[in-house]
């Protein structure tokens, strides 16, 4: 049978494996520190051959004008910046919390145009003129929303951090109506975690607020 039809070629001759460069430990040195310098000079080349200075500097911005709990704001803002990090870092409304920044925890939750929306999965540009509220404006003035005094009366929270997106996402649950029993409510505030466990007050302080009492 021939060599090419059964694939048992002949091992190269022991001197043709002999002749490949080996790396010594000294080339080994000298390709990594070249390696780190250019890092530390320059930072990591992206994809495109960019570093990230430059990476930044071509990043394009937008302008946008919306309003957040009653105020008009006009900004301009880096494209890929989430209405969560455009109410904490640029107009300094850190209410609405950064749990897992994925959509997976429901901590960071306001209204837009009296809808619930995870903060952390909506591009800010895409809102322009549109009105969203924060935990920062759910009172009025020196009165809390009835669901924030539902929430202390029925002690719903612990650390509080899930907290603000609770109560936003409870605010929004009761404007959809889905407030008819323990179990609506926990099935349309299943995306709103809390790690201390407060699910039945929080469900408790939702009913008493929905029902009026
Ligand atoms: S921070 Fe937005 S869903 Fe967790
Ligand atoms: S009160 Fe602590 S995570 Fe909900």
């Amino acid at each position: 049978m021939s060599k090419e039809l059964t694939g048992s070629a002949a091992p190269p001759p022991a001197e043709a494996l002999d002749s490949r460069p080996t790396p010594s430990r000294r080339t080994f040195i000298a390709t990594t520190t070249a390696v780190g310098g250019a890092i530390a000079a320059g930072g990591l080349a992206g994809p495109l051959g960019f570093g990230a200075e430059e990476a930044s500097a071509a990043a394009p911005s937008s302008s946008l004008s919306l309003t957040v709990n009653g105020r008009r704001h006009s900004v301009v803002v880096d494209n890929r910046t989430s209405l969560l990090d455009l109410l904490r870092e640029h107009l300094e409304l850190p209410g609405s919390k950064k749990g897992c920044n994925a959509g997976a925890c429901g901590a960071c939750t306001v209204l837009v145009d009296g809808r619930r929306v995870n903060s952390c999965l909506t591009l800010a540009v895409r809102l322009e003129g549109a009105e969203v509220t924060t935990i920062e404006g759910l009172a009025d003035g020196d009165r809390l929303h009835p669901l924030q005094e539902a929430f202390i009366e029925q002690d719903a929270f612990q650390c509080g951090y899930c907290t603000p997106g609770q109560i936003m996402s409870g605010v929004g649950c009761m404007k959809e109506g889905h407030t008819g029993s323990a179990e609506e409510i926990r099935e349309w505030m299943s995306g709103n975690i809390c790690r201390c466990g407060c699910y039945t007050k929080i469900v408790r302080a939702v009913q008493q607020t929905a029902g009026g009492k």
